[in-house]
């Protein structure tokens, strides 16, 4: 009998391109449609019927996330939790994760990945064609700031680029990967790259230099790696145009326009939502106007506010906003108010942490 197929997270690393957010909190748990971005990888693997998953964490996050999963009864499965000393990178995760892996293939997901196909069709591939790892690629328009692949005129691969400079293709490699268990003696053979990390690319280069199979499939419908505050907005849109209505919370004298959600406890009132947008439990909204791909997490005041195209997290408050606010995110419970002494205020005063953007 074969061994199962396990699954393997990958929740560490710095978050360096998303603060000031991932100073206080993972980037893995910022939510998206009210879900943390690492759910939807956890439920990927899931649906795919894998029961036994490591979960690769930090030292200073890994708590948060180990709250934010629990033990995976909550799935009907079996999180195991990996610490990863220092975040040398995504093969020296996996190093970390050996004792858990033993000889198993697993699928490994990246915790700030999102992928709209499921992965159920890469183990079917496995099972078929027991080849040694199955990458997944998509055509991005610049390739720079990914792993790139190139591919030789057999749809094989021939060789991988980390984050080029000058890209050889524009085909990005996905951050959802299936390997077999000879992978682990390619990555103890890897030297850090020139950024210093254990490369993921470099081991699947040193899969290809000696000859095993390594198979490609494009990514069917959409995918998206949330490195940065424009890919969580982007993400937040993908998300936002899979949702159907459905409004379990209150709404009073107010228009909902297309697939909107409320969650039980939100009340609308005065106001119109233009789906599709999410609104968390227990939020309020009062005379606003929430335009198309916001999610609003728990918790979450709009007042005499317009929202659009951005992403409140739990507990974040807008009140008397003079100007639209479009295409931001604001941290758990950050506030931005317009008004002081009861006179509504044209100019700004605001209290930014540590590399803050605002634009106006
Ligand atoms: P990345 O986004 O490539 O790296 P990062 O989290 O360090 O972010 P930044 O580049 O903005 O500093 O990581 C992809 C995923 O893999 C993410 O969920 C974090 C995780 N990861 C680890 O678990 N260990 C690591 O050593 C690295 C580099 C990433």
């Amino acid at each position: 009998m074969k061994t199962a197929m396990k699954g393997l997270i990958l929740s560490g690393g710095r978050g360096n391109r998303l603060r000031p957010l991932t100073y206080t909190r993972a980037k893995q748990l910022i939510a998206i449609a009210g879900k943390p971005a690492l759910f939807y990888g956890v439920e990927d693997l899931v649906a795919a019927g894998i029961r036994d998953i490591g979960v690769v964490i930090s030292p200073e996050t890994g708590d948060e996330v180990r709250h934010a999963l629990g033990d995976g009864s909550r799935w009907g499965v079996r999180f195991t939790y990996l610490i990863q000393r220092a975040p040398l990178g995504l093969a020296d995760a996996v190093r970390s994760a050996r004792a858990f892996l033993q000889n198993s293939p697993f699928v490994m997901y990246l915790g700030d990945n999102l992928l709209s196909g499921g992965i159920a069709h890469l183990i079917t591939e496995y099972r078929n064609n027991s080849p040694s790892a199955i990458i997944l690629v998509t055509p991005v328009e610049d390739p720079r700031q990914f792993g790139v692949v190139v591919l030789n005129g057999h749809g094989r691969v021939a060789r991988l680029v980390e984050k080029p400079v000058e890209p050889p293709s524009n085909l990005a490699l996905v951050g959802v990967y299936l390997f077999d268990p000879g992978i682990h003696d390619v990555i103890d053979s890897l030297l850090p790259s020139a950024r210093g990390e254990y490369e993921i690319t470099d081991a699947i280069q040193g899969l290809v230099d000696r000859g095993r199979a390594v198979m490609v499939h494009q990514v069917r419908g959409w995918w998206k790696d949330t490195g940065r505050p424009e890919d969580l907005l982007e993400a937040n849109r993908l998300v936002l145009s899979q949702v159907s209505r459905d409004v379990q919370g209150h709404v009073c004298d107010s228009e909902l326009v297309g697939e909107v959600v409320v969650e039980a406890g939100a009340r609308i009132t005065n106001s119109t939502v233009r789906g599709p947008a999410y609104i968390g439990a227990d939020s309020v909204v009062d005379e606003s106007y929430i335009g198309p791909y916001t999610s609003l997490g728990k918790g979450t005041t709009v007042y005499r506010s317009e929202v659009e195209y951005s992403i409140l997290l739990d507990g974040a408050e807008v009140r008397h906003l003079p100007y639209r606010l479009d295409a931001s995110l604001l941290g758990v419970n950050a506030t931005a108010d317009g008004q002081r002494n009861g006179v509504r205020r044209h100019a700004l005063r605001l209290v930014l942490g540590d590399l803050s953007q605002v634009l106006l």
